[in-house]
């Protein structure tokens, strides 16, 4: 009998950071996506409120529901046998009360089954953060960048307060999150950050000295049409590829090449 797969879990991550090894995320709404990074070895799936954008083709992350994320959060968290899954807490949980935010997170971890959320803010929902960690819920603080708060922030833009920065993550780390996600940041700002707090850091625009990095995988794969933003690198024009073996379908569909006899019966 084969051994079981060990899960990468909060303790794993913050081992990595301590021997300085790197660690990656990248977003997964669906099941296959999932196998897919669980067997390219990504530590962590994150099931992003992205989704919104990505997948559901909104503007904002704003129209997710709760319900959503759940179901996109159990097809993931079936695909990925190593990967810690966290699924993200969609608008406005996590900013109402901490009483909301604990029964919403609880729901999605029992009916995903994922092992961790994330949640957007920092010192103003240290006490939500707290909770959910009270509650045995293991949780990431996403800072800098919040998409959620895009409309309060006047657009998607690089956020440049030091002090907010530092503020947010080291109420995140002392609330008890084991992990701390920036987004748009300065690199230098990200180093500080990352290099005063015990638990790890993921970077998103947020330069090289993160513990970790994540990604829209749709973006480094070129699944999505149009530009990506500066800090992503693509590693494949799939939406290109996908087009042409479609437009090879149809042109075989109706010149009556398709199907050939060893695909009749
Ligand atoms: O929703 C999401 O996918 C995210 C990442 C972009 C960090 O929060």
């Amino acid at each position: 009998m084969s051994e079981p797969i060990a899960r990468i879990n909060v303790r794993s991550l913050v081992s990595m950071k301590q021997r300085g090894e790197k660690i990656t995320m990248l977003t997964a709404y669906d099941y296959p996506t999932a196998q897919m990074l669980d067997a390219a070895g990504v530590h962590c799936l994150l099931v992003g409120d992205s989704l919104g954008m990505v997948v559901q083709g909104h503007d904002t992350t704003i129209p997710v529901t709760l319900e959503q994320m759940i179901y996109h959060g159990e097809i993931v968290a079936r695909g990925a046998k190593r990967a810690m899954v966290i699924v993200d807490l969609p608008f406005p949980v996590g900013q109402i009360n901490v009483t909301h935010t604990v029964k919403a997170a609880a729901k999605i971890l029992k009916q995903t089954q994922c092992q961790a959320v994330k949640m957007e803010g920092g010192h103003q929902q240290a006490d939500s953060i707290a909770a959910l960690v009270d509650a045995g819920i293991p949780t990431i603080a996403h800072i800098g960048l919040r998409p959620q708060s895009v409309h309060a922030i006047g657009g998607y833009r690089v956020q440049r307060d030091a002090d907010r920065l530092m503020k947010d993550a080291l109420a995140a780390q002392s609330a008890g999150a084991f992990c701390v996600l920036m987004e748009c940041v300065p690199s230098d700002l990200a180093k500080e950050v990352t290099q005063s707090l015990k638990v790890p850091t993921i970077g998103i625009g947020a330069g090289p000295h993160c513990d970790g990095q994540v990604l829209v995988t749709n973006d480094l794969l070129g699944w999505n049409g149009g530009t990506v933003p500066k800090f992503v690198r693509q590693y494949a024009q799939l939406q290109q590829q996908a087009k042409e073996a479609i437009e090879g379908y149809c042109r075989d569909v109706q010149t009556g090449d398709f199907p050939a006899p060893k695909e009749s019966f």
